[in-house]
């Protein structure tokens, strides 16, 4: 199966590889796999004291399609607020990507990777 040009770049070229420690208060950890593949992403988000997202990072251990996915995710978080990122649909993903039927799983591992990282953070808050 071919990736698209796109995938193949940030396969390359991943963006914001990495992790913040996830005991930081304003640091949100989301991690989440793929039942159909095993795969696993961790994606994390801290942010600041406006609920804005200043920074974000990802490991994730898959395909080309989960990691190009979740470095695009890192892209698109930063600037935004939770409910902004809360609303970013693996459609939108796949479509960026031009992922394939069989890759669709990828982009929303990444979509769940968000939702995964929010609720942690609003757990942290809750305490
Ligand atoms: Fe996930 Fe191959 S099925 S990497
Ligand atoms: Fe399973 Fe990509 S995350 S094949």
């Amino acid at each position: 199966m071919a990736y698209s040009e796109k995938v193949i770049e940030h396969y390359e070229n991943p963006r914001n590889v990495g992790s913040f420690d996830k005991n930081d208060p304003n640091v949100a950890t989301g991690m989440v796999g793929a039942p159909a593949c095993g795969d696993v992403m961790k994606l994390q988000l801290k942010i600041d004291d406006n609920g804005v997202i200043e920074d974000a990072k990802f490991k994730t251990y898959g395909c080309g399609s989960a990691i190009a996915s979740s470095s695009l995710v890192t892209e698109w978080v930063k600037g935004k607020t939770l409910d902004e990122a809360a609303a970013i649909k693996n459609t939108a993903i796949a479509e960026e990507l031009a992922l394939p039927p069989v890759k669709i799983h990828c982009s929303i591992l990444a979509e769940d990777a968000i939702k995964a990282a929010i609720t942690d953070y609003q757990s942290k808050q809750d305490k």
